[in-house]
Parts: C-alpha cells; structure tokens; sequence
C-alpha cells in the first residue's frame, strides 16, 4: 500500500503533468511551454508561480524545470522589467481582463511585477544539475531585472524596495493592506467588491503615469516596502552572487543583499514585538498586523540569530497566533481579521499556503532549526493528504480551498525529498 507521502508525491506529479500549457502564442508567434497555476482558474504564466514550478519540477524532470525558467525569460523587457503576468494564449484575454483586478502593459503582459523568486529558482537548477551553459544563458534578464528594481523600486534609496499595488507581492488581498486600500472591517462578504473598487482607483490614479513607471512611487498612492518581498529579494541577490562568474559582481550583489537585510533589520523589526512590519507609504509608517510576512526574514541565512530565535519561539510556535493544527496561517489566529475558513472568497486572508510553509522550511533549516522544519513538513504533507493539491487550506482543519489541482502547491515534493534526505 502507497505510504500517505507517495499519494501526495505521486498527485503533485500529476498536477505539473496536467497544468502544462503548449503552444504558439497568436500575439508574437513565440513558442510557449509551461506550468500554469490551474488549468481552469489561473490558465496564464504567472511569474513567482513559475519560479516555483520550476522548483517543483527537479524532482520530475530537471529539464522541465529550465523550460519553464526559459519561457518566462521571454517576458523580460530590454530595460530590465519583467512582468507579473505572460498571457500567452489570446482567445483567453478577455476573460482574463473580465476576471482579473490587472492591467497590461502590452497585450502579452501587465505592468506590474510579481516578487523576484527566480533567482533562487536558477540557484536550485544550478545546485541540482551543474549545468553552467544554462546559467549563463538566463541568468543576464535576471541580472538586469534585480537591477531595474534597484532602479524603478526604490526611490528612498534605502535598499528596501517598494510595491505600487498589493498584487505585486502576490499577496493579493492581504489585510495587512487594508488600511491603505480603505477596506473597511465588517461582514465577509464586503472586503472583495471594497478590494475591487481600492485597485479600480489605483489604476486611474496611475492611468496618467504609465508610460514613466520611475514616478508612480512617488504619487504614494500605494507605496509599500513589503517585508516578505524585500527578503525575497534580499535572497535573490545573493543567489545571484552565487551564480555570477565575476567576482566584482559577486561582490556587489552580497553586499547589496546584505544592505537589504541590515535594511530591514533597522527600519521594520520591532524589537517589542520581535517581529517585523511592512513600512506603509511614503512616511513609512509601520503596519502592524501581524501576518507570516513578520516572520519571512528567517529565510534569510545571515538574519541575526537572536531575532530569528525570537521569531520562532515567541510567534512560528505560539498555538494563538502561528502554531495551529496545519501551520502556517499566512494571517496569525489572533488578528481581527483572520479569516480561516474562507468566508471573505478573497486570498490571504488567513489561509495556509504551501509556497510559504516551502520558503520557512528552508529557513528554519539554514537557522538551525531542523526539527521545527520537520515537523512543519509533516503537517504540511498531512494537509495536503486531507485537503488534495489545492490553492491554499484551512489552518485548523486541513480542509483544501480555492483552486484545484495547484501549481505551487507541488512544492511538497521538495519538501518531501528533503526530508527523505535528511531521514
Ligand atoms: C493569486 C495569488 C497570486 C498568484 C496567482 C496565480 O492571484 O494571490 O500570488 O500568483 O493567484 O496563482
């Protein structure tokens, strides 16, 4: 009999077998072939979603897993931007438009970016096959693209660099930002239709900037220095500097990495609290709702071990906020808002995603903490046992919500090798 962990290792399988896209874009006659989100509700090429997938896939296929970095390199735009969304297929756009709160910059893609996992995606084909010539070959759009975020992102020149919307960091309707969006609490069913008006008036604010993207920070309409990005991003620099055969360039881009993370160690970590928060607006106020973002620096290696103790200890295993039955909420059981059985219909609202629980793994292992890492993998594992390979679950049941058949969520099988390595 199949032991629960080969199930979900064998369903995770057949989901990046299933969600492949293949074909001939009508827009630019370039050849496409990638993993998308879900076959029904996200049928596009997302841009974090395919860093993931690309993680997931060295464990079916190492060359699928360069394919889909490849494909999304054909995005990269040559002032450096790569953008959140590559809608490859016309005959979907429409309904895209209809469906999504987005705007394009072109009909093949949006204006707005996704956070900067790529790199570590390279990094990991990199470690897993050796391949040199593959590196060389993507590693120049992503280079150039950590460079126009430098660039375009961060008008404060305080190394953090900010997003202009909240789907920027891919955590859509997270209530962290309800304050700048004017949503206002109260019935569930009020936050979508409030979210859309709030990016309904972004995008007409931004309407008359569009084509000078460097000045729409400044109109501090939506600026926001997002912790969880800016470790990403932190991350991403030095996966760089591992990947870069100059050394002066290695040099530059572990040192910018280390300016981010002293970056948010100075200006959003609470040492009350011992947490960190997002820096909201142009005055940079902190926002203090407590959400997995406060505890994302741990993915970074060279956080001061003291915080990333004080991180774990006092809030990844507090059973209030953090520690529940299918860890980790991406909003803490004790916040006003959480929202764990998905009775607002939107994302991020309190919900366990598997993408985030992937990035903790890692960091709770690079801080020492492999015993923590396991166990997180194995109720991850259990979860998804329970619940199928679905968008996000329920922290306190296991219950799947949202998409079907998920592309991240595949991320397990990475988890799963990893502790069947470490076993
Ligand atoms: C949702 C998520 C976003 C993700 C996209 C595609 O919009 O909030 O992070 O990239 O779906 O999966």
């Amino acid at each position: 009999m199949l032991s629960e962990w080969e199930k979900v290792a064998a369903d995770a399988r057949r989901v990046l077998a299933g969600n492949r896209q293949r074909g001939i874009s009508a827009w630019a006659g370039q050849r496409y072939d990638f993993v998308c989100p879900s076959p029904t509700t996200y049928p596009f090429q997302w841009f974090w979603d395919s860093a993931f997938h690309a993680v997931a896939l060295l464990e079916v296929d190492p060359e699928l897993a360069k394919q889909e970095i490849r494909c999304l390199m054909q995005g990269a735009r040559p002032d450096g931007f790569m953008p959140h969304m590559l809608l490859w297929e016309k005959s979907a756009h429409e309904a895209a438009i209809r469906e999504y709160s987005i705007t394009l910059a072109d009909p093949f893609y949006t204006a707005t970016i996704q956070p900067p996992v790529v790199a570590r995606a390279v990094l990991r084909i990199f470690e897993a096959t050796g391949d040199a010539e593959f590196v060389r070959e993507v590693l120049p759009p992503i280079r150039r693209f950590f460079r126009w975020l430098k660039a375009y992102r961060d008008p404060d020149d305080d190394s953090l660099i900010a997003i202009i919307q909240p789907d920027e960091s891919g955590l859509d309707a997270s209530p962290k930002y309800d304050r700048l969006m004017s949503i206002a609490s109260g019935p569930p069913e009020g936050t979508l239709p409030q979210l859309r008006q709030g990016m309904k008036h972004l995008f007409e604010t931004y309407a008359p900037y569009r084509a000078d993207p460097a000045r729409i920070a400044a109109l501090d309409t939506f600026t926001w220095e997002d912790v969880m990005v800016n470790a990403i991003y932190a991350d991403g620099l030095s996966c760089i500097a591992k990947l870069t055969d100059l050394p002066n360039e290695a040099d530059e881009f572990r040192a910018r990495a280390g300016r981010v993370r002293a970056a948010l160690e100075t200006k959003c970590w609470d040492d009350k609290v011992g947490a960190f928060w997002d820096l909201a607006g142009w005055s940079e106020e902190p926002a203090k709702v407590l959400t997995f973002s406060s505890l994302f620096p741990l993915i970074l290696d060279d956080l001061d071990p003291r915080k990333a103790t004080r991180l774990i200890e006092e809030h990844l295993l507090n059973e209030r906020e953090f520690w529940l039955p299918y860890p980790v909420p991406s909003v803490a059981a004790t916040e006003p808002s959480f929202d764990p059985h998905w009775r607002t219909n939107t994302t991020w609202r309190g919900p366990t995603w598997v993408n985030v629980n992937w990035y903790l793994y890692w960091g709770l292992r690079a801080h020492g903490r492999r015993d923590i890492a396991s166990e997180l993998a194995e109720r991850t594992v259990g979860m998804m046992a329970r619940g199928g390979i679905r968008e996000f679950y329920d922290p306190l049941t296991g219950e799947g919500q949202g998409a079907r058949d998920f592309g991240w969520s595949t991320l397990v099988l990475d988890l799963i090798a990893a502790e069947r390595g470490s076993a």
